[in-house]
């Protein structure tokens, strides 16, 4: 037995990178949650990003339709049936044109992010994310070996892109990635063309991946539309895109995504990761082509009716004193400040100690989202809920924040 055997089998060690893993700063308040319930208070859930929304009939039909006497893997790209469905949604609804051989089936955009990062970097290599950032790009680095290198984004410029500049300090000769996601989780921010023609100029200079998770496409405000990462110039050597069906037709247990990418090379590096993991989820396959169906009369619906939530909220919060939010542009969460230092301590104490007519509210802490120590005065809020129940938890905020303030007085 060698030494290095001996002691893994000594120590019964998990791994550096297991250790090194991050609990998700979404559900780390989870058992307090449930204690609250337990005590029978009402807990509005503004911390999570699930959406309450129906998935679609056509969809959820399919499922009568199986008539599989074998559950067989599907191939490792995905079926051609979805594969072609989810091209003539890029040409005809992104106006993108995209072919069957650049998208490969994922299980969720999750995997799509995992098999991009393990492709596009070496172990101990870094990735510049946009901090606040979606706080599992964290848990997929680590998985990857990845070091993550943060340029931040600031509240009162609406978490819009710091100049080049900023970026090009943060470059090291380790970097390999720029991961960007449009809209953004968390903060609810569209990035403009010019945003994005800038990142990519940045890319190409220094040769660079740039990977843009594009899950919220359709959720944007206001009149906006999302530019894919797709459609910029000269680019498609090194974006790839993170596309998921979970956020836009309301089936995150589908557990179905893609990545798309126009680099042969990034193709044929992440269908050998695809071959190793055998399959995508065929099932979930199957049910997605039936969103083809859709016409733009879905989407419209979806979007008008997060618009409403989002502006019952912006609305509400403003009125907050104290509060400090740029209005979100898209997506379906935002990051206000509280006139508070430690929002961990506050979201501690609003499932721990505070209740107002029997509820109260689960926020996120923004510290989780940043991986500097900024953020202590942020939290995340996902506005997945019904305006009746969304008007209740600011009204919540509003009287816990008091509350808070004047124990903080108090003591
Ligand atoms: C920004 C972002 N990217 C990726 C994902 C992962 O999506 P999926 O459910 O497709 O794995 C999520 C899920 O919430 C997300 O918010």
């Amino acid at each position: 037995m060698t030494a290095v055997d001996e002691e893994t089998v000594r120590a019964f060690a998990v791994s550096r990178r297991a250790q090194a893993m991050p609990a998700s700063p979404i559900r780390k308040l989870a058992p307090l949650a449930e204690l609250a319930k337990a005590r029978g208070t009402k807990v509005y859930h503004l911390n999570i990003g699930q959406p309450d929304i129906e998935t679609p009939a056509c969809m959820l039909d399919r499922l009568k339709l199986i008539e599989d006497k074998v559950l067989e893997y599907s191939p490792s790209t995905g079926t051609p049936a979805f594969l072609d469905s989810l091209r003539q949604y890029y040409v005809n609804r992104v106006g993108v044109p995209i072919e069957t051989r650049q998208i490969l089936a994922t299980t969720g955009g999750s995997e799509a992010i995992l098999f991009s990062f393990i492709a596009c970097a070496n172990e101990g290599d870094e990735v510049l994310v946009l901090e606040p950032f979606y706080a599992n790009y964290r848990a997929f680095a680590t998985m990857a070996g990845l070091n993550i290198v943060p340029v931040t984004s600031r509240g009162r410029d609406g978490f819009h892109l710091p100049p080049r500049e900023v970026f090009e300090k943060a470059l090291t000769p380790r970097t390999r990635i720029v991961i960007v996601c449009n809209p953004n989780n968390p903060t609810g921010t569209v990035y403009t063309r010019d945003e994005l023609e800038m990142l990519a100029g940045f890319c190409r200079d220094h040769g660079l991946f740039l990977v843009s998770d594009e899950v919220y496409r359709e959720f944007v405000y206001d009149g906006r539309k999302a530019v894919s990462a797709l459609e910029l110039k000269d680019a498609d050597d090194f974006v790839i895109v993170v596309d998921s069906l979970s956020k836009r037709y309301s089936a995150c247990g589908i557990r179905l995504g893609a990545l798309v990418t126009r680099s042969g090379e990034v193709y044929d590096a992440c269908l050998r990761m695809a071959q190793g993991r055998l399959s995508p989820p065929g099932l979930a396959q199957f049910i997605a082509v039936g969103a083809a169906g859709l016409g733009d009369e879905y989407t419209r619906a979806i979007v008008d009716e997060y618009q409403r939530r989002r502006d019952v909220l912006y609305e509400g919060l403003r009125t907050i004193p104290g509060v400090e939010l740029a209005k979100p542009e898209g997506a379906f969460y935002c990051v206000p400040k509280l006139p508070v230092h430690d929002s961990e301590d506050f979201a501690v104490w609003l499932l721990t100690e505070f209740e107002h007519d029997g509820a109260t509210v689960m926020i996120a802490p923004a510290s989780g989202f940043y991986a500097s120590d900024l953020g202590k005065s942020e939290i995340r809020i996902a506005y997945v809920l019904k305006e009746e129940d969304l008007r209740t938890s600011i009204e919540l905020l509003r009287v816990a924040l008091e509350r808070y303030q004047r124990r903080d007085v108090a003591v």
